[in-house]
């Protein structure tokens, strides 16, 4: 495995490989891997021959220095992890490798799909991700780029910016990995004390309940978001955020309760905010 910390190292590596006949698999990550990163890398080295890994904690996402501070970093065992999964190329810039000119005065600006959900309640944080995003994959060029849908508002708009801007990227949606009690796997789950962990499955237990609602004959959405609100409202180390069902790629009210919908979900378990989904048919 190749280690890269340069963005003209990672352009050349990448349209070498290109270059060899090879399909590039991408995997843009924030570090500190837990199995759903591991899935992502497992997911791309099934379709592509060369998968390349990007670690960087972007400080254009993050609302507060604090929170950026506070983010997990392994560099190390992120290495190990990876070269243990057959990664071909690492990529891991600084700050300043990134943004060499301080933060970018082009930014790359989401639309309505940012808005609303984790929008409302970060604002500033999917242009973050949108500029980021576009920066790895025009330092990558041409590939196959895997986002998990743990994150289902960061990969509609990741979709929906590849579709706009035109670029030469294939994205791969892959599933949530969750541990064994559902709990979704998070590299913020590390700050969940035990009682604040064990808590933290009333997000599941609330999509599970939602979808029960539905495939009971829900006809509403009030009446599906209400079962959601009251499952966690039982949890009082929960403190709801948002809870609703929408069309899964205009993440706006659905038109109707039927076909393929999606239930979101955000809430504060003690110090941690937490997000999580369910695909519905
Ligand atoms: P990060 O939080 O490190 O996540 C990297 C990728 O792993 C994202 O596509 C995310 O959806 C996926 N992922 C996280 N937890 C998962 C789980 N339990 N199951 C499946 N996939 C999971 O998301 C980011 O980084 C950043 O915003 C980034 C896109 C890299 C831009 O900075």
């Amino acid at each position: 495995m190749e280690v890269i910390t340069s963005r003209d190292e990672f352009r050349k590596a990448t349209s070498d490989v290109r270059a060899g006949g090879s399909r590039l698999g991408l995997v843009p990550t924030m570090g500190a891997f837990h199995e759903g990163h591991i899935s992502l890398l497992r997911a791309a080295a099934s379709s592509c021959d060369v998968v390349a890994v990007s670690i960087f904690v972007n400080p254009l996402q993050f609302s507060s220095a604090s929170d950026l501070a506070q983010y997990p970093a392994d560099l190390d065992k992120d290495i190990s992890m990876a070269q243990a999964v057959g990664v071909g190329l690492l990529f891991a810039p600084s700050a300043q490798e990134m943004y060499p000119r301080g933060e970018p005065e082009t930014r790359v600006e989401p639309g309505p799909l940012a808005d609303r959900l984790e929008g409302a309640s970060r604002p500033g944080h999917f242009t973050g991700v949108a500029t980021v995003v576009t920066k790895l994959l025009s330092l990558s060029g041409r590939c196959r780029a895997f986002f998990g849908e743990k994150d289902f508002q960061q990969l509609a708009l990741v979709r929906r910016l590849v579709a706009d801007l035109d670029l030469d990227v294939e994205i791969v949606g892959c599933p949530t990995v969750r541990e064994s009690d559902g709990l979704a796997c998070s590299s913020r789950n590390r700050r969940l004390g035990p009682d604040d962990r064990s808590a933290a499955t009333v997000l599941f237990k609330a999509l599970e309940a939602g979808r029960d609602a539905l495939s009971t004959g829900a006809r509403q959405s009030a009446e599906v978001e209400a079962t959601m609100v009251g499952v966690v409202a039982a949890e009082r180390r929960a403190e709801l955020d948002y809870a609703v069902v929408v069309d899964p790629v205009t993440l706006g009210s659905p038109a109707s309760l039927s076909g393929e919908l999606r239930l979101l979900i955000a809430a504060r378990v003690g110090p941690v905010r937490l997000i999580d989904n369910l695909g519905v048919k």
